[in-house]
């Protein structure tokens, strides 16, 4: 007989269950003296302190302007801010183009969300029934994998190179999903086309107009979307920027654009966007309606001020600068104490936060394996990579890790970086 006052949990949140993220906290909270190279915390210290309190002084300093912001706001996000960010975009990718396009993207095609992990959940949750499929970066942001699993979608791991997704792999994916009779169940292809996280790589301009084309050419039984998760784009250290997917589809068919404010300016803002097809506006604007019709007003009318006075930019070159030193100290020190250790390699990345590191075979990254324990033990943690792998597709690899250098200074990253090729070195 089953005890009534027993909970059961729904299957989906059976699911959630085990996520690394609390257990990697867990494990760093127990020991103060560890040194996180796990984190996907931005740095402390430079937090847009001051400009965050001129503009919510703005916000607030008129009583009507006021309680407009402390009112719930529209489904689809505040007005001024939606224009702002698309301008933004489209400037960029004018900028960094000799090609002149005209965007039709409208501004009913964006939406505010509180962050973009919530622009993606809903995506998932709006184009996927339970068996589709979403073909990834092999290694992909393991939220978004655990996000179209948690709605019983697969994700589909295509090899990648030094430049993220490979072309030819994507259309061989393709070939087998289609020569398995599974064409009709793959409904998009994720990117994070900008220093991916974990991988570190950034998909050349040339190969996100590939990717796009091979959307459109397969989308034979339904429609393929791009989705094109730029969250570290503007966290560029080295080179110019290059064009996003949705230059060469201006009025969003295919591509999905999501970004978000809390790597370049405040996690604690939670403030990120997308720009959808014109098809998905109603069903995922439903969606949001049932999850929270509408992101928090104030945070959107503070960002808002925060581009009105041109000071987002302005913070991005001194986050870029403080990053860049990080960066550098981490592939110095990777350089410095790996450099002849067979078989293993890691990317130079040019922005964003990650180093995707590959360790010989015979080492097992996991979290349950000796490997970590030791690592944790000696004073470094970092996450394992298997987290980062599709559940179909190209094969996880158990020797991988991804380091992050957001959180923790120079001196601490030389230092957690030593710790951990003591580590590798010592299982040779
Ligand atoms: C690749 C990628 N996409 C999206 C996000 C989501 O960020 P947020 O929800 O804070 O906007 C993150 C956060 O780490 C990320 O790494």
């Amino acid at each position: 007989m089953t005890n009534a006052s027993q909970t059961k949990v729904s299957q989906r949140a059976l699911q959630a269950a085990g996520q690394p993220i609390s257990r990697l906290m867990g494990m760093a909270l127990s020991n103060p003296n560890i040194i996180s190279l796990a984190a996907g915390f931005v740095d402390n210290e430079s937090l847009p302190t001051e400009i965050t309190k001129e503009a919510a002084n703005e916000v607030l300093a008129n009583d009507n302007h006021s309680k407009v912001a402390l009112q719930y706001g529209s489904n689809h996000g505040d007005h001024e801010l939606r224009e702002r960010i698309l301008l933004h975009a489209m400037e960029m990718n004018q900028a960094a183009t000799s090609e002149i396009t005209s965007y039709n993207t409208k501004l009913d095609q964006v939406f505010i969300t509180p962050g973009s992990n919530q622009l993606l959940f809903l995506l998932a949750d709006t184009i996927l029934d339970p068996g589709d499929i979403v073909l990834c970066a092999s290694p992909s942001y393991f939220v978004f994998i655990g996000a179209v699993k948690n709605i019983g979608g697969q994700t589909y791991g295509v090899a990648t190179d030094e430049q993220g997704i490979v072309p030819e792999a994507l259309e061989a994916a393709l070939q087998q999903l289609d020569n398995n009779g599974r064409l009709s169940k793959v409904k998009a292809i994720y990117t994070v086309p900008y220093f991916d996280n974990p991988g570190g790589t950034t998909l050349p301009a040339y190969r996100g107009k590939q990717i796009l084309d091979i959307a459109r050419r397969w989308s034979r039984e339904q429609k393929i979307y791009v989705i094109s998760d730029e969250a570290y784009r503007m966290l560029r250290y080295q080179g110019d920027d290059t064009p996003s997917i949705h230059h060469w589809d201006p009025s969003l068919e295919h591509t999905i654009v999501a970004g978000t404010f809390s790597k370049s300016f405040s996690p604690g803002i939670r403030v990120g966007w997308g720009f959808i097809p014109t098809e998905l506006v109603g069903p995922l604007g439903d969606q949001k309606s049932n999850v929270d019709f509408g992101a928090p007003l104030l945070a959107q009318r503070i960002m808002a001020t925060v581009l009105r006075n041109q000071q987002w930019l302005e913070h991005v070159e001194k986050l870029r600068s403080v990053y860049n030193e990080r960066r550098n100290a981490m592939l110095q020190t990777l350089t410095a104490n790996l450099s002849d250790v067979e078989n293993c390699h890691w990317h130079e990345t040019n922005g964003g936060l990650c180093v995707w590191l590959t360790l010989p075979q015979h080492i097992d990254t996991g979290m349950d394996g000796q490997f970590l324990k030791n690592a944790v033990d000696a004073g470094v943690i970092y996450v394992p990579g298997a987290y980062c792998f599709a559940s179909e597709g190209e094969l996880a690899n158990h020797s991988t890790i991804r380091l992050t250098f957001g959180v923790q200074s120079a001196e601490r990253i030389e230092q957690g970086v030593r710790i951990l090729s003591e580590q590798i070195k010592a299982w040779q």
